[in-house]
């Protein structure tokens, strides 16, 4: 199936211009002014922006946690992917303590498998090297296209690691080529917080945030960001939220160590008070790091700005108010951790982000894409639109006006964090390696269409078709 995109504006992290672009065997074939070459379907997509397909590095998808498992499976996770105008994403494959790696990574497989809708990567969470883990056996993954291995400071006894473990990782991941991400929040001070306020009768959500202060955020983030730096590791860290983690994280850039921090979308948007609405709704913001006092998110459209952060993903970890949130009914520290959020990430950063003047357009790709693409080696493969690239697009229509609710959204969760936000512009036709799956708001694709990407090293290009489908 050949494709023939006319006329649009086609905006790269770096680019700006109108062309053609003309889609073959699922890559972008040819791109020029006025291409007189003839196509299975031509799409005319003047007036609209020609965008690369968005990609999420920090999903989870069909996960257990907090007692329950994520409102969304691949299948829906990918939909709500789909319609929001990401094309590929990067979920978090869970070791289980006592067990190897590999089984995490073929569990996570044998989720998406036949229910793939967009293409997809796994980061592996590291939570034991000692038991079921071994350095010996982490230090395979990249050979199965895994090539990033995340550990969290935070989430005692249950998916924290020790500073011992965080410097071995650090130090193997400089020798394999993986990249090291770090949840940066404080789990053993936590701990004590979350204990005492149980204790003092103090349960309701608002709680979550008063239990994980900023300066444990900041303290995690910049801890391991020395011990990487001991270890020589360059380190992405996960939603940065505040601050002082942006500090910890800017301090090291300045000094041109390999540091790179992203954030996401709910916390340029969504501020503590959140947490105090009446009748458990503030349910609906307890996610970790926790929503933080409003004066964090200029900081944090600064920070986006000026490439103190370098992405920001959705940290899509969905669940239902109506029967689990509500396991922390009685008590905040039960409430499952995680918000969804996949489909909403391109809608409110184009609108409140480029629309009110924060960042520019070139900006929001990279954000929102070439940076992930970059740093977890899908690049140049995705995260661009040129010749050999996937043809992975978003033809977007910057007028195109639409209301966020939860009553339209495609993710399982019961609720929508923007809930009657109206923005202007929206996705008109979202495809993945020249596979059309969303036109005019309509699922015009079947599960399968994804594939699992493997993943290049870190610092190294993926080159084409490296698909296992
Ligand atoms: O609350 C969150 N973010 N849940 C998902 C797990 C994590 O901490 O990233
Ligand atoms: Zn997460």
């Amino acid at each position: 199936m050949s494709i023939l995109i006319e006329g649009g504006r086609i905006v790269t992290g770096s680019d700006d211009y109108e062309a053609d672009v003309y889609i073959e065997d699922e890559t972008v074939s040819m791109i020029g002014e006025s291409l007189d070459i003839g196509a299975d379907r031509v799409i005319d997509a003047r007036g609209r922006y020609v965008l690369p397909g968005c990609i999420d590095p920090h999903t989870h998808f069909d996960m257990p946690f907090g007692g329950t498992i994520t409102a969304d499976d691949f299948e829906s996770g990918q939909t709500s992917c789909a319609f929001g105008g990401t094309t590929c994403h990067i979920d978090f494959a869970n070791q289980v303590r006592g067990h190897s790696f590999a089984e995490g990574i073929e569990t996570w497989h044998g989720k998406a498998n036949g229910k793939a809708l967009i293409d997809y990567g796994f980061h592996i969470i590291v939570v034991d090297i000692e038991e079921g883990g071994s350095l010996e056996e982490l230090a395979t993954l990249p050979d199965l296209g895994v090539t990033s291995y995340k550990m969290l400071l935070a989430y005692k006894n249950v998916l924290q690691v020790d500073d011992e473990t965080l410097f071995k990782v650090f130090r193997l991941a400089t020798e394999t080529g993986a990249l090291a991400m770090i949840h940066g929040e404080n789990g053993d001070v936590i701990d004590v917080l979350v204990k005492e306020a149980v204790d003092q009768g103090n349960l309701e959500p608002r709680w979550h945030a008063k239990t994980r202060p900023a300066e444990l955020e900041g303290e995690a983030t910049n801890r391991a960001i020395q011990i990487a730096h001991v270890a020589g590791c360059p380190l992405y860290v996960v939603h940065v939220t505040c601050e002082e983690s942006v500090d910890a994280i800017a301090r090291a850039r300045a000094k041109g160590w390999p540091v790179w921090g992203e954030t996401c979308t709910q916390y340029f948007f969504i501020d503590d008070t959140y947490l105090d609405r009446p009748d458990f709704e503030g349910a609906k913001a307890v996610f970790s790091p926790p929503v933080r006092d409003k004066r964090n998110q200029p900081i944090l459209w600064e920070a986006v700005r000026s490439d103190k952060l370098s992405a920001i993903s959705t940290d899509h970890c969905s669940f239902r108010m109506s029967d689990q949130k509500t396991l922390g009914r009685d008590n905040f520290a039960l409430i499952p951790n995680g918000a969804p959020g996949v489909e909403d990430r391109l809608l409110m950063i184009h609108h409140f982000g480029v629309n009110e003047g924060r960042i520019n357009l070139n900006r929001m790709v990279e954000l929102l894409s070439t940076n992930a693409a970059k740093l977890f080696g899908l690049y140049p493969r995705k995260g661009t639109i040129a010749p050999g690239s996937d043809a992975d697009i978003v033809i977007f229509d910057p007028e195109r006006e639409h209301t966020i609710s939860a009553r339209t959204h495609h993710t399982k969760a019961d609720y929508n964090l923007y809930e009657g936000t109206t923005v202007l512009g929206a996705p008109e036709v979202v495809m993945v390696r020249g596979n059309i799956l969303v036109e005019d708001g309509e699922l015009v694709a079947e599960p399968g269409v994804g594939r699992f990407i493997e993943r290049a090293r870190f610092g190294q290009e993926l080159k084409p078709a490296r698909g296992r489908s």
